[in-house]
Order: C-alpha cells, then sequence, then structure tokens
C-alpha cells in the first residue's frame, strides 16, 4: 500500500482525529458559555472518568477553573453547525447558546448549564490537571450521566432510529457514523 507521511506536515494528529466531537459547557451559575472539543477520551471505567484537552487561551478556561466543573454534551449531525459555530467563535464576543439555538437545561449535579439540545450528557468534576504550557490536560469524575433511550441502550450507541454521530476531520469538516457491524468471533 502506498502511504503519505503526514507527520511531517503537522496533521498526524488528525488520523486520530475523528472520535465524537462534543460540546463543552462551563459556567459559574452567573456567566456560562459552550465550546467544542474534539481532543476528549473516556479516562476510566468505575468510577467512571472522562478527559479532554483544552487551550487556556479561550474564554471558557477561566471560567471553568471557578467551579472546576463542567458539562459533556453529545451532539447528533442535526447539531453540526452549531458544534462547528461554537467551535470558531469565542465567548468573548456574545452568548453562543443564542447564536446557535441551543437551549439552558438545568444538571443534577454540577453548576455549569447542559444543552438540551444534545442526545446524552455527562456531568464531570475536575480531579487533575496535566500542564502543558498553552494547553492542559484536565481528567475528571463522571457524577451523572443520561442519555436518549432510542439512541443508548445497555451501554451502546444503537443506530435503529436514524442516530447519526459527528466526528470532526478538521476546520468546517465532519464525518457521520450511522451503524454498527458486529465483528465475527474470534
Ligand atoms: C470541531 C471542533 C473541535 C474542537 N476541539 C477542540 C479541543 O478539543 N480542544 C480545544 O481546546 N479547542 C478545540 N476547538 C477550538 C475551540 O472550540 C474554539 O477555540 C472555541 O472558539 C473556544 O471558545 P471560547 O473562546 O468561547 O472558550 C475545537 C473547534 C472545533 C470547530
Amino acid at each position: 500500500m502506498d502511504k503519505v507521511d503526514v507527520a511531517t506536515s503537522l496533521q498526524a494528529y488528525r488520523l486520530l482525529n475523528p472520535g465524537l466531537v462534543v460540546l463543552l459547557t462551563v459556567g459559574n451559575g452567573e456567566k456560562d458559555n459552550v465550546l467544542s472539543v474534539a481532543w476528549n477520551m473516556p479516562a476510566r471505567k468505575e468510577p467512571g472518568m472522562a478527559a479532554f484537552l483544552t487551550d487556556k487561551s479561550h474564554y471558557s478556561y477561566p471560567l471553568l477553573s471557578e467551579t472546576w466543573e463542567f458539562g459533556i454534551n453529545i451532539p447528533d449531525v442535526s447539531l453540526v453547525d452549531a458544534v462547528y459555530g461554537c467551535g470558531s467563535t469565542s465567548g468573548r464576543d456574545g452568548d453562543k447558546f443564542a447564536r446557535f439555538g441551543l437551549t439552558r437545561w438545568k444538571a443534577q449535579m454540577i453548576v455549569p448549564p447542559l444543552i438540551k439540545e444534545a442526545i446524552a450528557h455527562l456531568e464531570c468534576r475536575v480531579c487533575q490537571v496535566v500542564d502543558l504550557g498553552d494547553t492542559v490536560i484536565l481528567l475528571a469524575h463522571i457524577l451523572a450521566a443520561t442519555a436518549d433511550p432510542r439512541h443508548f441502550k445497555n451501554g451502546a450507541w444503537i443506530f435503529d432510529n436514524g442516530l447519526e454521530l459527528i466526528h470532526h476531520l478538521g476546520a468546517d469538516r465532519f464525518a457521520v457514523s450511522s451503524r454498527a457491524v458486529t465483528a465475527r468471533k474470534a
């Protein structure tokens, strides 16, 4: 197979990129904000933990550090414009909830709001910060999680009801996943 060297063009991370892109919510009860985050991952099963990387220069970061709590809101393809918008504009310039048609939804365990239009929500509290200079990796406990039962059952996404999840390819490009496959027994 012919292969192209992408490591040297600084695009290597994009080979790993297409995990689920999420909308992250932060807030202190008075101010709040939402930003898009593609660099996220599960970090432990029991008790559940999640991690993501953020740039410290984002408007969201000092706001996040006021509570060390955040919401992970999982969008389906109907929110792709909001995901791109929340990832390419700053909360410094106005309310992204209003601008991108997102509804604040009260969380059970955390101060920041969740996004009603998302199909699943995780409520998280940071327990460890890995400082990388301009960026940080935040490790967090998952305090609560809910998902639309039409799309997530018995610990797995199901695609029978037309679910289309989104993955970031870079810039304004996204991929959509819409079916599950079962591997043959080893
Ligand atoms: C699809 C997408 C994914 C992104 N993923 C990340 C990410 O994982 N980490 C990060 O720090 N910024 C990420 N960004 C950039 C921020 O979302 C973006 O800079 C945002 O405008 C910051 O908002 P704020 O200034 O209101 O906090 C992403 C942008 C897009 C469009």
